[in-house]
C-alpha cells in the first residue's frame, strides 16, 4: 500500500523468527486448548493449524486472530491449512487428531481408529519439517507414540508423548489438597501407561525432600488405615469422570502439551513423566513406549532419569509394558 510506504522510512526487511513455530495437527477440544495455552502462556507467537474439517478450523483460527491484540506479544502469526504445506519448518508439531472416548469407553478401545489416521498425518509433517520434535496427545497416547515414532522415521528422542505428565499432574494436585501445599510442592510421579495401568511412584513421593513412606510406611499401599491409595484410584478415574460430566477433557491436557512444548523449545532441561522408549529400563526386554521421568530440551528426550522403583512399582510398570507390547504385536503398520 502506498500508504505504508509512506509511513515508514524502512531500514531492513522483516526478521520472520521461526524458531518457536509449532503445528497442530487436530483443532478440537484438545488442540484448541493447547493452541490458546501455548499463546497465552507466551510459550510460541507463530501457530499453523491442521485439521480435516476446514470449515472449522478456519472459524477457530479467526476467532484466535482477532484476540491477538489481547496477546503479550500481539503479533502472533496463527495461521491454518489442510495440505501441510504452512506447516513448513516447524520446530514442533503437536499431533491431537482423531476419535475420542465416549462415556465409559477405554482409551485402548481407540487404537485401530487413530493409527489409522497417523498414517495420513506423520509423513506429511517430516515431509515438510525433517527435523521437527513430535508431540502426540491422541489416545491411546503410549501406542500412538510408537506408531508415530516408526511411521516418521525420526530418532526416538524427537518423538514424545504428553504421557503421564498429566497424570502426574492430577496426582499433585490430589495429593496438594490433602496436606494443603501447593500442587507444585508435592514431588510425585506417575509413570508407565497413561491409562488404567498407570503406576503411581509413592517410595519417592516427596514433600521438600521428606519422603511420604518415612513418615507413614504404608503411604500407598493396601494396609494404610488413612487409604492414600484412593488417591491413585481418583487418578485412574479422572478421565472418566470428567467425560460423564462434560463430554471430553481439554484444559489440563492443553496446559501439559504447552509445559512440554515450553521445555523443548527452551532447551529448559526440565523433567517430566513423557512417553519415550523404555526398552532397557527398569528391566524392559521390548521396544515399549511407556512414560517416565524424562529430562526435555530442543533435541526433545534427553535423558531419562533413572529412578528408584519398588519391587512392587517395577512389577506394575512391566505389567504397563506387557499391555503395550500385545497391543503392538497385533497393530498393521
Ligand atoms: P475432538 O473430536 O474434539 O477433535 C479431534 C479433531 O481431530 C477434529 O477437529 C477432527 O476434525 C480432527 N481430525 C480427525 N482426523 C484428522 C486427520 N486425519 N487430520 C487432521 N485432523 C483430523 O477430539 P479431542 O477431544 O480434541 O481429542 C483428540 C484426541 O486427544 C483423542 O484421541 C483423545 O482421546 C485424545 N486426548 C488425549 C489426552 C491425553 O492426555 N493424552 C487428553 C485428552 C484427549
Ligand atoms: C485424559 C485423556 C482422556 O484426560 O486421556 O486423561
Amino acid at each position: 500500500y502506498s500508504t505504508v510506504k509512506k509511513l515508514f522510512q524502512s531500514r531492513h526487511e522483516k526478521y520472520v523468527d521461526r524458531t518457536n513455530k509449532v503445528t497442530v495437527v487436530g483443532v478440537g477440544q484438545v488442540g484448541m486448548a493447547t493452541i490458546f495455552a501455548l499463546l497465552t502462556q507466551n510459550v510460541s507467537n507463530n501457530i499453523v493449524m491442521v485439521d480435516t474439517n476446514e470449515k472449522k478450523m478456519k472459524g477457530e483460527a479467526m476467532d484466535l486472530q482477532h484476540a491477538s491484540s489481547f496477546l503479550y506479544n500481539g503479533n502472533a502469526n496463527i495461521d491454518f491449512c489442510t495440505d501441510y504445506t504452512k506447516t513448513k519448518d516447524s520446530s514442533v508439531c503437536v499431533i491431537a487428531a482423531g476419535v475420542r472416548q465416549e462415556v465409559g469407553e477405554d482409551r485402548l478401545s481407540l487404537v485401530e481408529r487413530n493409527v489409522e489416521e497417523l498414517k495420513g498425518i506423520v509423513p506429511k509433517l517430516v515431509k515438510h519439517s525433517p527435523r521437527t520434535i513430535i508431540i502426540i496427545a491422541s489416545n491411546p497416547v503410549d501406542v500412538l507414540t510408537y506408531v508415530t515414532w516408526k511411521l516418521s522415521g525420526l530418532q526416538k528422542n524427537r518423538v514424545i508423548g504428553s504421557g503421564t505428565n498429566l497424570d502426574s499432574g492430577r496426582f499433585r494436585y490430589l495429593l496438594s489438597r490433602k496436606l494443603n501445599i501447593a500442587p507444585f510442592s508435592c514431588h510425585a510421579y506417575i509413570i508407565g501407561e497413561h491409562g488404567d495401568s498407570c503406576v503411581p511412584v509413592w517410595s519417592s513421593v516427596n514433600i521438600a525432600g521428606v519422603r511420604l513412606q518415612d513418615v507413614n510406611k504404608n503411604i500407598g499401599k493396601d494396609g494404610d488405615d488413612e487409604n492414600w491409595k484412593e488417591t491413585h484410584t481418583q487418578v485412574v478415574q479422572s478421565a472418566y469422570t470428567i467425560i460423564k460430566l462434560k463430554g471430553y477433557t481439554s484444559w489440563a491436557i492443553g496446559l501439559s502439551i504447552s509445559q512440554i512444548v515450553k521445555a523443548v523449545l527452551t532447551n529448559s532441561t526440565r523433567v517430566h513423566a513423557v512417553t519415550t522408549c523404555v526398552q532397557g529400563e527398569h528391566g524392559v526386554a521390548d521396544e515399549v513406549f511407556l512414560s517416565l521421568p524424562c529430562v526435555l530440551g530442543r533435541s526433545g528426550v534427553q535423558d531419562i532419569i533413572r529412578q528408584p522403583l519398588s519391587h512392587s512399582e517395577r512389577n506394575l510398570f512391566h505389567k504397563s509394558a506387557a499391555i503395550m507390547t500385545d497391543i503392538q504385536c497385533r497393530l498393521q503398520l
